[in-house]
């Protein structure tokens, strides 16, 4: 689970250049800028530096781009059933702790829209239900859950079956692509979730981009990603 520090930097730059204003949290493994006002920057489409347009990296090997989509499809249409306990192994239950830190750091209030882009079997949307019910006291936050591959986005309504979220319609799911949010209106939602999920997406610039389109204007994006450790001991 090597990081990538130039995929973290390009979506730093791509969040930049699309009109997303850096509040600064740019830490080993997230990253989160706020929208800036309606009169900001115009969006760009440009490709992230050191990558061709033909190509893209998939794990740590260079594939075609119009392969990438499908080899990411086939992983986790592999494992989802299993994906929470291999996560659980392959982190050895630290992945718990990074997301628990994610929506500490969000600081949800009260009312807040969030939509969850690759989220999976929902451990953000559940950390955030979780954390808006028991620390916010509230009933009213929303979490819209989107994800291309429909066997993860199972497992994921699996989990909220019977909770009480469910019922009071506090969550959603779509299977969807981060790349082409078309199925939402602009200006949408109070924060922007994608947890582990970037590096899967072809093109970074586009998910950026129809992040900022979603968000409503002062809206928060978040990313956690891997990333890589600057402290020579720990990164060895
Ligand atoms: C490593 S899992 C992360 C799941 C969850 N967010 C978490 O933190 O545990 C990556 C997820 O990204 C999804 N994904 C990959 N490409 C996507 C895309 N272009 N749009 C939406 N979801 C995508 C995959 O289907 C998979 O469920």
């Amino acid at each position: 689970m090597r990081a990538s520090q130039s995929l973290i930097k390009r979506i730093a730059q791509s969040a930049v250049g699309s009109g997303f204003r850096g509040v600064g949290k740019f830490s080993t493994g997230s990253i989160s800028y706020s929208k800036a006002d309606q009169t900001g920057n115009a969006a760009r489409d440009q490709a992230g530096p050191g990558i061709s347009e033909s190509t893209t990296h998939f794990g740590f090997t260079t594939v075609q781009e119009n392969m990438k989509e499908k080899l990411v499809a086939k992983v986790f249409s592999g494992v989802a059933s299993k994906y929470d306990l291999m996560n659980d192994a392959m982190s050895a239950g630290i992945h718990r702790l990074w997301k628990d830190y994610f929506i500490r750091k969000m600081a949800p209030q009260p009312g807040t829209k969030l939509i969850d882009v690759a989220g999976g079997t929902g451990d953000i949307a559940y950390r955030f239900l979780n954390y808006t019910s028991n620390i916010c006291n509230d009933n009213t936050s929303t979490v819209h859950l989107v994800d291309i591959n429909a066997d993860m986005l199972g497992e994921g309504q699996k989990r909220f079956e019977n909770t009480h979220w469910m019922k009071n319609n506090q969550i959603k799911f779509n299977v969807g692509n981060g790349e082409d949010l078309n199925f939402i209106e602009d200006n949408t939602y109070d924060a922007y979730t994608i947890s582990f999920g970037i590096r899967n997406c072809t093109h970074v610039d586009r998910v950026v981009k129809e992040a900022y389109r979603v968000l409503k204007p002062g809206g928060v994006f978040m990313c956690l990603e891997f990333s890589k450790v600057n402290y020579p001991v720990l990164s060895e």
